[in-house]
């Protein structure tokens, strides 16, 4: 009888798209998955280190499926950021844990796992990817039958001094563009209606070779890629994370000459002081960051940007955090992502006293939020009236008779319509702005 894993997803895109990965390698091998660690031989979670928060989840999630399956233990595993990071310190901090499976042990998981049903205690495996390794992964073992994530570049040569990602993933290595179209085009084929170009950094794209990338211009291989890919005629593009200084504007020219490169740009800033930025080394300081976000606006079409900020890095003075609120207001955001500082063990950041106190954390990022709030209320508001082309991912989780799904400019719409409407790209007409999502009607 074959062995049955359950695999639980912590993190980001590129943990999503390593999970599905892992699942092709290891159906391929024989393996079985089950939905519930109640009862699966195997348990295997994928985990993310980027705050303390998340890093920690892990071992509730450990602590949880070891007293549901006490005196039934399964093999336990821990695989990528934390694993990476923490190594073989995880088999004592977590006694029930047999195997530790590093970021780029995916392809091997299948093996290593074999070794720990067969009564190897510690299995540990943190070396670096195969040569050759595969890294595409058939339609037909993706999370979603309509959006796929395709990972370009893995790995950040950026060492932000707060950030843990170019330790937990290494250097920057690309992707052939030529398996990335071929990955495109696969998808296509299978019904994929969209696709999100994934990285830490898309921007520093560089493949060993042109393959693939043959007779398309552009300032730089991504923007070479960009082109390449809006080719295949994928109905819908986007790509996630940019970075400030890599982005070069060729990015804008190329999305207003390609209709199916989406009008979203996710650009994080992280700080709207200069002094900050220095600290975290971000090489870019904030006059250049709205630079490139006048350059976005200038388009002719119209452009959604999104960001990441950080409230209380070492040092951050109220002043500090003032430059932030007024960046953000000057901006106008269509979304984003806040974080308090969580310092982690070994990044630069690490060495600088974390002098914002807790509750001074607490109380920047409720006002920036709340700033955020108030600014996107307006913008939402401008939605209503306007048709948008929103793709249509699921039923809704709040009521039964809505659907759910993104738009090119990638906010969250619902609309009231039936199940047969799922994966196809419906335009909604906007009635009326929540506060994350839209709401409207599909014109007939
Ligand atoms: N503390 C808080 N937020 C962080 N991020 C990365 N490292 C840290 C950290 N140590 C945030 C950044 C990044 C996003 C993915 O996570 O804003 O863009
Ligand atoms: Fe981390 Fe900076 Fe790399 Fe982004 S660019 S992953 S924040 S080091």
């Amino acid at each position: 009888m074959s062995a049955t894993v359950y695999l639980e997803t912590i993190g980001c895109q590129m943990n999503v798209a390593d999970s599905e990965r892992a699942d092709v390698r290891l159906r391929a091998a024989g393996f079985d998955f089950s939905e519930s660690p109640a009862t699966a031989d195997v348990v295997i979670f994928n985990t993310c280190s980027v705050r303390e928060r998340a890093a920690h989840k892990v071992f509730t999630r450990i602590g949880e499926v070891r007293r549901q399956r006490l005196g039934n233990e399964p093999v336990v595993g821990v695989m990528g950021c934390v694993a990476q990071l923490e190594g073989s310190t995880i088999f004592d901090a977590s006694p029930s844990v047999n195997l530790v499976a590093g970021t780029r042990a995916t392809d091997r998981l299948p093996q290593l796992i074999s070794r720990a049903l067969n009564g190897e205690r510690r299995v540990i495996d943190l070396d670096e990817r195969a040569e050759g390794e595969m890294w595409d992964v058939p339609a037909t073992a993706r999370t979603s039958k309509y959006v796929a994530f395709v990972p370009i570049i893995e790995g950040c040569n950026k060492f932000c001094t707060y950030c843990i990602v170019p330790f937990s993933r290494g250097r920057e290595k690309s992707r052939l563009a030529s398996d990335i179209i071929a990955e495109a085009n696969e998808l296509r084929h299978h019904g994929y209606r969209e696709i999100h170009l994934i990285g830490q950094n898309v921007n520093s794209y560089r493949p060993r070779t042109e393959a693939g990338l043959e007779g398309f211009k552009g300032a730089t291989p991504f923007c070479r890629l960009l082109r390449a890919v809006a080719a295949t005629g994928m109905e819908r593009i986007k790509f996630t994370t940019s970075f400030p200084r890599d982005f070069h504007p060729d990015i804008v020219t190329a999305i207003e000459e390609h209709e199916n490169l989406c009008e979203w740009i996710h650009l994080p800033v992280q700080s709207g002081s200069d002094r900050v930025l220095r600290a975290m080394r971000r090489g870019h300081t904030t006059a250049d960051y709205l630079k490139r976000i006048e350059t976005v606006r200038k388009a002719r079409r119209r452009m959604s940007i999104t960001s990441d900020i950080i409230v209380g890095f070492p040092g951050e003075t109220t002043q500090d955090f003032r430059e932030t609120v007024t960046l953000v207001e000057q901006v106008g955001y269509d979304g984003l992502y806040l974080f308090k500082y969580s310092e982690r063990r070994g990044t630069p950041a690490a060495k600088l006293p974390d002098d914002v106190s807790r509750e001074e954390k607490s109380a920047r990022f409720i006002e920036l939020e709340t700033a955020q709030r108030r600014l996107q209320e307006k913008i939402y508001d401008s939605y209503v009236g306007r048709t948008l082309h929103v793709l249509a991912e699921r039923m809704s989780s709040k009521s039964e008779s809505d659907l759910t799904g993104h738009s090119t400019c990638h906010k969250v719409v619902n609309f009231p319509g039936n199940q047969s409407w799922l994966g196809q790209v419906v335009q909604v007409r906007i009635s009326a702005a929540k506060q994350n999502s839209l709401y409207g009607e599909v014109m007939s």
